[in-house]
């Protein structure tokens, strides 16, 4: 009996050192010392022992016993131990790892060159007025001096909501809306977006943004259209820029001019991107016409005004050496990512 609790004993040890798991040892527990376990079938033979083997084996039985409950605890700590190491292991932060750069967006060039052409007329002691992109007739085109059957509607076919709603054709209804709510004087510049029923292509776009100014004030006259266009363009295009007015017809201006700045690559000599000209048209403008002005309520005998409307799209790519209008609305990133 000596000899099978030790043996026990042995068998408990190898089988302790090589449990991986809280259910390998609970295994190990029931096969020696559940009800049906090697060391109670032991135990269960003691009545056949004499009077001086009893207490002998009965202590040495003990032993065993508490030798694997011990065994069983110990193992049940180190496992318990291991599993947390390992989870401290998976969990551990590096933080010497090198991080994932988030993506930052940036100003797309028509912002880029719209800022910078606030900032010059702010400079210059305007305000932004803003209209609705959905608007009336009237204020389109009616007020303007373009009554219906007017040619001139012609070149701004746009889109209509109904007879009398359009979507904006040109930032000028925004002059409208300010003499409308505003007394002289009058110093606005009014971006935004409008619309064009024109097939896209390289410089065409069914919607494009527009730049509209408008002073109106005692005693304006053509000296400060061209004064302030002047300040414009060379605070934009650098103190070399040339000016050239040449005369026009607008509805809603009289006299009317067509604006062109000198070519910025070859300076005015003729290059392929001024196509030859020296010159390249950037604007319209003119003294806003009288019935204009009256149909808002501005008396004509006290105040005159001038107006101007320049493409937003064309000076960005004169700006930015862009030959194609499809690229500023694509958003390729291979492309914004160039400004
Ligand atoms: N609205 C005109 C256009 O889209 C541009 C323009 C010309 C605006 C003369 C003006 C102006 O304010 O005075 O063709």
């Amino acid at each position: 009996m000596k000899e099978q609790l030790l043996a026990t004993k042995e068998k408990a040890k190898e089988a302790l050192a090589g449990a991986g798991s809280l259910a390998e040892l609970e295994d190990i527990r029931i096969a020696l010392l559940g009800k049906k376990g090697e060391l109670t079938a032991v135990l269960r033979g003691m009545g056949a022992l004499s009077a001086e083997e009893r207490p002998v084996i009965g202590q040495l039985a003990n032993e065993v016993r508490s030798f694997i409950e011990g065994g069983i605890e110990e193992k049940k700590a180190s496992l318990a131990s291991a599993a947390r190491e390992a989870k401290l292991k998976e969990e551990r932060l590096d933080v010497t790892m090198k991080g994932r750069m988030p993506v930052l967006g940036k100003k797309h060039p028509l912002n880029i060159v719209l800022d910078e052409v606030k900032d010059i007329f702010v400079g210059m002691g305007f305000s932004i007025a803003e209209g609705p992109e959905v608007e009336y007739d009237y204020y389109n085109f009616e007020a303007l001096n373009i009554p219906k059957d007017h040619p001139a509607r012609d070149t701004q076919d746009t889109f209509y909501i109904n007879d009398n709603v359009v979507l904006r054709s040109q930032t000028s209804s925004v002059q409208i809306r300010v003499m409308e709510n505003q007394k002289p004087p009058i110093r606005v510049i009014a971006p935004g977006r409008v619309y064009r029923s024109d097939a896209v292509d390289a410089t065409h776009s069914p919607v494009f943004h527009q730049i509209e100014g408008l002073v109106v004030d005692k005693g304006i006259t053509m000296g400060d259209l061209k004064g302030t266009l002047e300040t414009f363009m060379k605070t934009l295009y650098g103190n070399d820029a040339v000016l050239r007015f040449r005369p026009h017809h607008f509805p809603f201006t009289e006299p009317s001019a067509e604006v062109d700045v000198s070519c910025f690559v070859c300076g005015g000599k003729g290059c392929r991107v001024c196509k030859g000209e020296g010159f390249i048209e950037l604007l319209g403008a003119g003294m806003v016409h009288p019935k204009v002005l009256e149909r808002c309520g501005i008396d004509t005998s006290v105040y005159s005004g001038f107006a101007f409307g320049l493409g937003l799209e064309r000076i960005v790519m004169r700006r930015m050496n862009i030959d194609d209008m499809r690229l500023l609305y694509e958003n390729d990133l291979r492309f914004l990512n160039q400004f």
